[in-house]
């Protein structure tokens, strides 16, 4: 069996033109556009290529961008000091701090402070809370841009046995909840699982977010599985590659995300989504 591939890129561009197309609707009946607040304190090179991401896709899908590029000797009380003015600027609907911060600044503490309706990440305790309890305001954009993935390619997930890779607030943790939310039975794993190749062995559907090049084996994967790689690894040759040894896997699964073009896409559209959804909560 040859996988069918997950396109990351067309089901994002859809998402896309929808958020664009609802964004258009609100501004031709007088509201002003949703408005983001990207803050990224350094210049690490992975970060500033996904903020520049996030920035172009937000010109696609009409919403404000607003940049806040700060040095990487910028104190932690400095941003704070900008969350707490971000939040109480009522043109500025959503907040994104850029992860990893650099060492001297406290992520958890900076994520706590932004208001949970402008929390567009979903990182917030109070928004990760509300997910666990099936009644979200606004979701972490990786695991909600897998589900989307999922649910526009038609997969279903009720009943199925799924492995998630990883247990990262960003990634792992969040899509656990995602996948319990759906109906399926889950399993996480992490540095410490005993047996991994058997765990993946038995699973209909393997997520993958540990950021470690080919970690997960071909020859794991249970034939007819959905494969969804999150890993984005650069090698020495500067290719990108998954955390799946994607060509092997592909010759056993039933459908497995690229990269690039699969999951990474996915992220960037859904902040739109939230950008959006968080922009409507607010204003109406
Ligand atoms: N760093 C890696 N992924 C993410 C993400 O989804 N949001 C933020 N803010 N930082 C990240």
């Amino acid at each position: 069996m040859t996988a069918q591939i997950l396109d990351g890129k067309a089901i994002s561009q859809e998402i896309v033109r929808e958020v664009r197309a609802k964004v258009d609707a609100r501004v031709a009946s007088g509201k002003r556009a949703p408005a983001l607040a990207v803050i990224l304190v350094g210049s690490d090179p992975a970060s500033q290529v996904y903020v520049g991401n996030k920035k172009r896709q937000c010109e696609n899908a009409g919403i404000t961008s607003l940049a806040y590029d700060l040095p990487a000797e910028t104190s932690e009380e400095e941003v704070l000091k900008l969350v707490a003015e971000l939040n109480q600027n009522d043109d500025v609907d959503g907040i994104l701090v850029q992860l990893p911060l650099p060492k001297h600044i406290d992520a958890d503490k900076v994520i706590e402070l932004i208001d949970p309706i402008k929390d567009v990440d979903g990182f917030h305790p109070y928004n990760i809370g509300r997910l666990t309890l099936k009644m979200p305001l606004l979701r972490p954009c990786t695991p909600r841009g897998v589900m989307t993935l999922l649910e526009k390619t038609g997969i279903d997930l009720v009943g199925k046995d799924a492995v998630v890779i990883g247990a990262s607030n960003i990634v792992g943790r969040p899509q656990a909840l995602e996948l319990l939310l759906a109906r399926a039975t889950v399993t996480v794993c992490h540095s410490k699982t005993k047996d991994l190749a058997a765990k993946v062995a038995g699973a209909d559907v393997v997520v993958a977010g540990v950021g470690i090049p080919n970690f997960v084996k071909g020859e794991w994967i249970k034939p007819g599985a959905v494969v969804i790689d999150v890993g984005i690894n650069r090698l020495e040759s500067g290719k990108l590659c998954g955390d799946v040894e994607f060509d092997a896997a592909k010759e056993r699964a039933s459908w497995i995300t690229p990269v690039p073009g699969g999951v990474g896409l996915m992220t960037v559209a859904t902040l739109m989504q939230n950008t959006y959804d968080a922009c409507v909560n607010r204003k109406g």
